[in-house]
């Protein structure tokens, strides 16, 4: 009897801010560039909108990388929201490599409306690298497994 089992495909979550990596997905989508299908994006009004707390429960929920995209720095929307993103999640990594999740798991990337391209490769490479890591098992928690 042999049981078949599907190829490991990781759960990506993806913030994205409304003003330019939402934007610049959908010109993705336009274009017809592909990426994975395992990215779940969650749009958010400003990349500091995303609190870590945030990126810390998507791993407790069964996410294997997470990435958080915005504009790129001085083109934010409201001004300064990604400039406090970029010190929040300096901190954030340093207690990630505390808490023993691999550095590649999470990232951050500048996309603007206009980097559908830019958007796809990141998608791709990010989905890449995260697929061979392998499964997160830190921070799982099991209530959430399916
Ligand atoms: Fe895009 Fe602030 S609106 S990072």
């Amino acid at each position: 009897m042999s049981i078949s089992k599907e190829p490991y495909r990781p759960l990506i979550v993806a913030f994205c801010c409304n003003w330019c990596s939402y934007a610049g997905a959908d010109l993705a989508g336009n274009n017809r560039l592909a990426y994975p299908a395992d990215v779940k994006i969650i749009r958010v009004p400003c990349s500091c909108r995303v609190n870590p707390t945030f990126i810390l429960r998507a791993f407790q929920r069964g996410a294997d990388g997470v990435i958080l995209c915005g504009c790129h720095p001085g083109d934010c929307h409201y001004t300064s929201g990604n400039y406090y993103t970029r010190r929040r999640m300096a901190l954030l990594f340093s207690m990630l490599d505390y808490l023993g999740i691999e550095r590649e798991r999470t990232r951050v990337e500048w996309v603007s409306a206009a980097e559908g391209a830019k958007f796809a490769a990141t998608m791709n490479d990010f989905c890449e690298t995260v697929a061979s890591l392998g499964e997160n098992k830190r921070l799982e928690d099991l209530r959430c497994k399916k």
